[in-house]
């Protein structure tokens, strides 16, 4: 009994030495906010929880902050109050998440498109933009159905298309892109730490 409160301790303060270390990597690497955008179904979401188990940076996943805070999904906001009642949502979010350094910001599909955002997103961080191609972000969506935008539409045609109405906001807001298709978790994040300090060298 005794000793098994020992391993369990020993293992705690393993943990914290990790987690503590990550979190010195990380600000030592990123002293500032990574802001990862994209097309619906890019790998937003995987990228961040990836970084945040490699360098225990806080994730600030906006469409889940937005939706536990309304307490209704991101359909039903839609829904009910319309797609600009919730792009005011995801402004007001991310002036408040500048106050933050060194976290992840997952900002939503759409995020990049009003143009005051991304003055936001550049105040603190530096934007990462992934792509990848349509018949992939529809292999990536097809079964998950919070995605007003194309909940009805999900054929590569449609995507391709509002894809391309979006890719110039996209680009212009991007201070590095990262194609995704064919690219596992660790290759991405592999690529966008080395392309994140080519920049800070510059
Ligand atoms: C949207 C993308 C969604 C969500 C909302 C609108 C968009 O986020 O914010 O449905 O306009 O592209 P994800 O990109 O995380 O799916």
């Amino acid at each position: 009994m005794e000793e098994k409160r020992h391993k369990t301790e020993v293992a705690d303060v393993f943990e914290s030495i990790t987690l503590n270390s990550k979190r010195i990597q990380s600000r030592k690497l990123f002293n500032y906010n990574i802001v990862l955008i994209g097309f619906m179904g890019a790998g937003k979401s995987t990228i961040s929880e990836f970084l945040k188990n490699s360098f225990a940076m806080e994730v600030i996943e906006m469409d889940q902050i937005i939706a536990e805070r309304e307490g209704m999904t991101i359909s039903d906001i839609f829904e009910v109050y319309g797609e600009q009642y919730f792009r005011n949502l995801e402004t007001n979010l991310l002036i408040e998440m500048q106050s933050k350094t060194n976290v992840v910001i997952s900002c939503g599909g759409g995020t990049p498109m009003r143009e005051c955002n991304v003055v936001e997103m550049k105040k603190n961080g530096r934007v990462v933009l992934l792509t990848a191609k349509p018949e992939t972000i529809l292999d990536r969506v097809k079964d998950s159905h919070d995605r007003p935008l194309i909940e009805n539409n999900k054929t590569v045609p449609f995507i391709a298309d509002l894809m391309e109405k979006r890719r110039e906001k996209y680009e212009t807001a991007a201070d590095i892109i990262i194609e995704t298709d064919g690219k596992d978790e660790l290759q991405i994040c592999e690529e966008l730490i080395l392309r994140l300090r080519q920049m800070d060298s510059e």
